[in-house]
């Protein structure tokens, strides 16, 4: 007899025979799990939870500030904002190669996170951590189904020994629908909830070449673009994902304008898919197609040619790196 207040009490009520009195701590990404996540502990135990947010200067236009501004407004939570961005400019500058790039990411998102980590913990005696892992995640690790909601394997993602966190896990038993649920019940922003997947190292593995100030500009104009004409087409919920890539190292020669060009492409990747295990192109309208290459080309003045990508999973993987 599923329903989200029902769920939402019984976490609640588990969190807090949990967690007592100790500090707990939860790593923002900007994405949906670890939002709804967050705001189930802070419904749970207040101002115990600390959420810190790496913003990395690799997100999509505006999703910082939604966190920053929209998610605080509509949870109360106590949040600790580290703009590392140059940081994570600097250690990507001139790479191509696209694990060395989600290295790269992974090492100083650890690194940042385990600084900002460092200071709550001394300040408040942290315990507990916060992940947003979901059942199909418990799932594909083994981890068998359980009704247990806390578990207490320590040291994920890499801290260090003396920062190793008891897990607290409030969305094991739950698929991301009924997370969605579970967030617009806690009344966390429909640009939150609503969000597609998104990887972990952003925008970063979406420029082909290596990643700079510029080129996320660019990318992140034609994202926007593609992004609000799929809201205003009204397919968010059909969508899976929907992949825009900057093709930083290709040029082609165009017409915009007065004259010609020598600009860079984009490629449009709509999927649909389960899982993300296997997908298929999405078949989006050609109108909405239209719109969205009109206006990446008329707004976008570095980007000359909008492509779509029509390759399904297998063998082309949803991201492009
Ligand atoms: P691929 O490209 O392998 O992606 O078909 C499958 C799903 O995983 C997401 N993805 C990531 N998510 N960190 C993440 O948190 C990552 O490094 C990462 N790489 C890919 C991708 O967006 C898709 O949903």
């Amino acid at each position: 007899n599923w329903t989200t207040g029902s769920v939402i009490d019984d976490q609640v009520a588990a969190i807090r025979a949990t967690v007592g009195d100790s500090a707990v701590l939860c790593a923002l990404s900007g994405g949906v799990d670890s939002a709804v996540a967050a705001a189930l502990v802070q419904r749970a135990v207040g101002d115990q939870l600390t959420c810190v947010f790496v913003d990395h200067g690799l997100l999509r236009a505006g999703e910082a500030e939604q966190v920053e501004r929209d998610y605080v407004a509509a949870t109360g939570i106590k949040l600790v904002v580290v703009d590392a961005a140059d940081r994570f400019l600097t250690a990507l500058a001139g790479v191509t190669d696209p694990e060395q790039k989600r290295k790269i990411i992974g090492r100083e998102f650890i690194r940042v996170f385990e600084s900002a980590a460092r200071e709550v913990a001394t300040a408040e005696g942290v315990e507990y951590l916060v992940q947003g892992t979901l059942y199909p995640d418990v799932v594909e690790s083994g981890g068998g189904t359980g009704t247990a909601n806390i578990k207490s394997h320590h040291n994920v993602g890499g801290l260090p020994d003396d920062l190793a966190f008891t897990l607290v896990e409030p969305l094991r038993t739950l698929f991301k629908d009924e997370v969605r649920a579970i967030g617009r019940e806690l009344g966390l922003p429909e640009e939150i909830v609503g969000r597609h997947p998104f990887p972990g190292p952003g925008l970063g593995i979406r420029i082909i070449g290596a990643v700079d100030a510029e080129r996320l500009a660019i990318l992140r104009a034609a994202d926007k673009v593609a992004r609000e004409e799929l809201t205003a087409a009204g397919l968010d919920a059909t969508i899976w994902q929907f992949p825009v890539v900057l093709l930083a190292d290709v040029r082609s020669v165009g017409v915009q304008g007065d004259g010609r060009t020598y600009g860079h492409p984009v490629v449009l990747r709509p999927v649909v898919s389960e899982d993300a295990m296997t997908a298929d192109w999405a078949r989006l309208p050609y109108e909405v197609l239209e719109r969205i290459s009109t206006r990446i080309t008329n707004e976008v003045p570095e980007v000359n040619r909008v492509v779509l990508d029509v390759t399904s999973k297998p063998p082309g993987t949803i991201e492009w790196e």
